[in-house]
């Protein structure tokens, strides 16, 4: 591909615009240092282990009640993993919330988190985005922290054709080249809130962005069309039935799940495997987590994961007086108590009013 000869601004010019704007404009975010405030490693660490897939607005509430209950590393090291679980139920990935446990416990024994885009990469639940917002913000490093948001910004202002996931090693470069030495932090979170606030993935307002006159799509009336993508293959389907026991004082079988692996260590109504085939109801009560008249409820639940869709049967069942192999019996007034899944809630959500008399 031909490049234009350059009209963009110098690097250094476009840098300084960017913090300029970012001073008039940047959002107040809970977790976010205000000018001139110290900032606290612990909470950028936090906050950018939440925003991990979730955004800004579903955040918010679950930053401030972990920062309220866990307010150091120390206090988030010594907390038991169920009750991080149970916080962090809602958020989904709960992978995040094992390896924020883990990784306390890691920074903790080392005395203070690693103040360097290659220490932090060494962290459980740190990737190389993290590593590098980290880096800048809670540090001040040159490190390039290029999100889905940074990558659109970018792949814009130099017209960038090439589709996504391709791209990514140029665009990084790019935004590398852009990070200045003095308030990298204050940069990476600028990029983060042009493209959040500006340069949005339809309708951007350009008329309104302090680089449109740097802008290459801009420029070219192409900047909507920005980034292309390769399309992503369909999502697989995977089925499962879950069990719907009650016991005679309205109790319902819950069960932990294994501790690795998809919602690992989180409790759930008990399942089948999930996998492509589906399940007829015969073959899956062998699986059932104990002997009963099992009959199906009516319709199915559907959750999305990132990696496949899940539809789940429901096969309910009165337990009298039946051992279950593992597992709890919760009173319903008490579900409030255990660490459950979304798609879990929708089990139960949908269950109960399968059940409630008509
Ligand atoms: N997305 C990821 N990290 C963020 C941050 N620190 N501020 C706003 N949005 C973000």
């Amino acid at each position: 591909m031909q490049r234009a000869p350059s009209m963009l601004r110098p690097t250094a010019v476009l840098s300084a615009t960017l913090l300029a704007w970012y001073d008039r404009h940047r959002r107040v975010l809970p977790w976010r240092a205000r000018p001139g405030e110290a900032v606290d490693s612990y909470r950028v660490w936090l906050s950018e282990i939440m925003l991990q897939q979730t955004t800004v607005a579903a955040v918010g509430p679950y930053y401030e009640r972990f920062l309220a209950r866990w307010p150091t590393v120390d206090a988030l090291a010594r907390a038991e993993l169920d009750d991080v679980l149970h916080a962090w139920q809602g958020l989904g990935y709960y992978a995040r919330a094992r390896n924020l446990h883990a990784c306390a416990h890691v920074v903790v024994a080392r005395g203070s988190f690693p103040d360097s885009e290659a220490g932090l990469r060494e962290l459980p639940g740190i990737g190389a985005y993290t590593a590098a917002a980290i880096a800048a913000i809670a540090f001040g490093r040159r490190a390039a922290a290029v999100d889905g948001n940074a990558e659109r910004v970018l792949a814009r202002l130099h017209a960038v054709r090439t589709p996504l996931p391709a791209a990514k090693p140029r665009l990084r470069e790019y935004a590398m080249a852009l990070v200045p030495t003095d308030r990298a932090g204050d940069f990476a979170q600028a990029l983060m809130d042009l493209g959040a606030t500006i340069c949005a993935p339809k309708q951007p307002r350009c008329g309104l962005c302090p680089w449109q006159t740097g802008c290459r799509a801009h420029a070219q009336g192409m900047a909507e069309k920005l980034p292309r993508r390769v399309a992503k293959p369909a999502k697989p389907r995977r089925h499962g039935v879950a069990f719907w026991a009650v016991n005679e004082s309205g109790a319902v079988l819950l069960r932990r799940r294994p501790p690795k692996g998809l919602l690992g260590g989180m409790m759930e109504v008990p399942s089948t495997e999930w996998r492509a085939k589906p399940w007829d109801d015969h073959e899956a009560t062998k699986a059932a987590p104990l002997k009963a008249r099992w009959r199906r409820l009516p319709g199915t639940v559907a959750h999305g994961f990132t990696h496949f869709d899940l539809e789940l049967v429901i096969l309910a069942a009165t337990a009298k007086g039946a051992a279950a192999r593992d597992g709890v019996w919760v009173a319903p007034t008490r579900f409030k108590d255990h660490a459950l899944p979304s798609v879990m809630k929708k089990v139960i959500a949908w269950a109960r009013s399968a059940e409630a008399p008509a």
